[in-house]
């Protein structure tokens, strides 16, 4: 890796999450965008509106592949390109950040692992979660042994968001598409890998597909887990809400967490410590992944903190599996598609909800 005064960037992909890695670039001082690209034409009139005077806009991206002045590429496609532009950033020599998953199947993650493993490129996995500060307080608490030996996990996240037929079709089912950051953050505290599992899962408002899943069982380890993923969560009420935790037990205390998009509390009830913290929630803390990418680059050595491609493509196999596993059970269904309709239709016209794509101008 060479020394770089600042970071060259450019982004393949400028939807949601490109306008965020947009923003948090635009904001530090260690990185530059040099180029976006996007095969939708709206998008890029966008990102015309957004990026700064000379950023190049295309349509092709070899002409970020090939460019001589970027050092590192931002993948914010849909999946279904990830593994294609992965290759291809071996093949450039460019550096990646790329967003979750690595692969649109299992068999493209495991080429995807076989192509960056001799190569000598830095790859980072946006998994916003192992950033977050909260986690990080809460596994130093645990670390501090002030709750015993730890447990059991419990992992939470259910939310108003994306309803099914939104987009992120090539992500999968929602508990792989979101869910795995759930599993991966379930198997960074247990530090073990999960060894068995039951699933049982819903069909909400008759979608093919499960849109709310709870999995528990164990690791490894001897530590036992649950975790419960959905955005079944009360689209259509009058006031949106949500409810996201985790929750630690030990043999002696606990260490908890939970947010409110704004602010995240955790309080931690150690054996001879009690502590309660507020802080801003952080929401993607890309801000923080930026950072130490570049930092990465600049001393020469990588952040052991940044996330790997291998962590996320296990998240991603274990999501599948747990999904799996709910297809095998009783996956009983409730609502109907109209209810789905109206659903989808307040997120896209009257722009209520969490985690908004784009707006579209024709629903499908
Ligand atoms: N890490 C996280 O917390 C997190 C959160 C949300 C989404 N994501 C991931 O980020 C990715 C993007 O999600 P999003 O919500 O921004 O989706 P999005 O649909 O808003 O944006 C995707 C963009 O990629 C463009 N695109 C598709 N194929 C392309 C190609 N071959 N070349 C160039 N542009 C292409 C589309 O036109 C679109 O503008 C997904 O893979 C999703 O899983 C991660």
């Amino acid at each position: 890796m060479k020394n770089h005064p600042i970071i060259k960037a450019g982004i393949i992909g400028f939807g949601r999450m490109g306008e965020m890695y947009l923003k948090e670039i635009s904001k530090s001082p260690l990185w530059k965008i040099c180029a976006i690209c996007d095969i939708d034409h709206e998008a890029l009139e966008i990102a015309g509106r957004l990026a700064p005077k000379g950023t190049l806009l295309t349509q092709n991206e070899n002409d970020i592949f090939e460019s001589e002045e970027i050092d590192v590429i931002i993948l914010s496609t849909l999946a279904d390109a990830r593994k294609d532009h992965l290759f291809k950033a071996v093949e450039s020599k460019k550096h990646v950040i790329t967003e979750k998953p690595i692969g649109a199947s299992l068999e493209e993650q495991v080429a995807v692992l076989g192509k960056l493993e001799n190569s000598d490129i830095l790859v980072a996995v946006d998994l916003p979660l192992r950033n977050a500060w909260y986690h990080k307080t809460i596994k130093e608490f645990i670390d501090s042994e002030q709750i015993g030996e730890l447990a059991i996990v419990r992992v939470c996240h259910m939310t108003p968001g994306l309803a099914p037929g939104e987009g992120h079709w090539a992500e999968g089912p929602l508990f792989h598409d979101c869910g795995m950051h759930y599993v991966d953050i379930a198997r960074w505290y247990a530090e073990s890998e999960f060894k068995t599992w039951n699933a049982q899962a819903i069909r909400m408002w008759n979608y093919e597909e499960p849109w709310w899943l709870q999995v528990h069982g164990t690791f490894e380890n001897g530590i036992v887990f649950d975790i419960t993923q959905g955005h079944v969560y009360g689209q259509l009420a009058k006031d949106l809400t949500h409810n996201g935790y985790v929750d630690l037990i030990g043999t002696k205390g606990i260490a908890r967490m939970n947010h409110n998009y704004v602010t995240a509390t955790v309080e931690l009830h150690g054996t001879s410590k009690t502590h309660v913290i507020k802080k801003p929630f952080g929401d993607k803390n890309l801000d923080i992944l930026l950072h130490k990418f570049a930092q990465s680059l600049m001393q020469g050595h990588r952040d052991p903190f940044l996330p790997r491609v291998e962590d996320a493509a296990l998240a991603s196999e274990y999501a599948w599996k747990f999904l799996n596993n709910a297809a095998l059970n009783e996956m009983p269904v409730r609502g109907n598609l109209q209810t789905l309709e109206e659903i989808r239709k307040r997120r896209n016209n009257k722009r209520i909800g969490y985690g908004l794509l784009r707006k579209k101008k024709h629903m499908e």
